[in-house]
């Protein structure tokens, strides 16, 4: 039985994301969503922690191998707890290569029987990012096929109520 993880912010799920995750359900028996608290990241996330599991959830309820949780600790710490032995990351551009090689060579030294396992991004997707979207959103731009519909319905709701 081999377990992947896919691990991220998602802060919220985008395209890109999703064909990530759904490509690694093809590679694996199962795989877990990872989605880290992050409070720090760009001054805190927009959405909940539960609002990101439930978006992901949602978007990827075609995905029989698929189940998603929020954690709060080490990456490796994490796969253990959910018998993962394979982190899955994607590679957009090179500009993702340093602070991706820096992550997995500190995952390995802190737990070496946990793999990382690089997927990359296609080129659609090479230039998105959940920031972006974020951005997009907040301008009134269309989000049309950069992240999932319920994703889209979720940033117009936010972005309302936060005015
Ligand atoms: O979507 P992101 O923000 O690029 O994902 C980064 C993430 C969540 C994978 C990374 O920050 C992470 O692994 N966080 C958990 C804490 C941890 O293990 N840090 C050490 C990694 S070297």
């Amino acid at each position: 039985m081999k377990r992947g993880i896919v691990p991220g912010t998602f802060d919220p799920i985008t395209s890109g994301h999703l064909d990530i995750v759904e490509r690694a359900s093809a590679l694996f028996d199962d795989v877990v969503v990872g989605v880290a608290l992050s409070p720090e990241k760009n001054g805190g996330p927009l959405f909940t922690a539960q609002e990101r599991v439930a978006l992901i959830e949602s978007a990827t309820k075609h995905l029989s191998n698929v189940s998603v949780r929020a954690f709060d600790t080490l990456l490796v710490d994490f796969a253990e707890e959910v018998g993962a032995s394979v982190i899955v990351k994607v590679l957009r551009a090179m500009t993702d290569f340093e602070r991706e090689f820096q992550m997995a060579a500190l995952n390995w030294r802190l737990d070496s029987k946990v793999e990382t396992m690089f997927i990359m991004a296609i080129p659609e997707y090479m230039y998105l990012s959940s920031s972006a979207v974020k951005e997009i959103a907040a301008h009134g731009g269309t989000l049309r096929g950069l992240v999932p519909d319920v994703v889209c319905d979720a940033l117009t709701t936010k972005l309302r109520s936060a005015r």
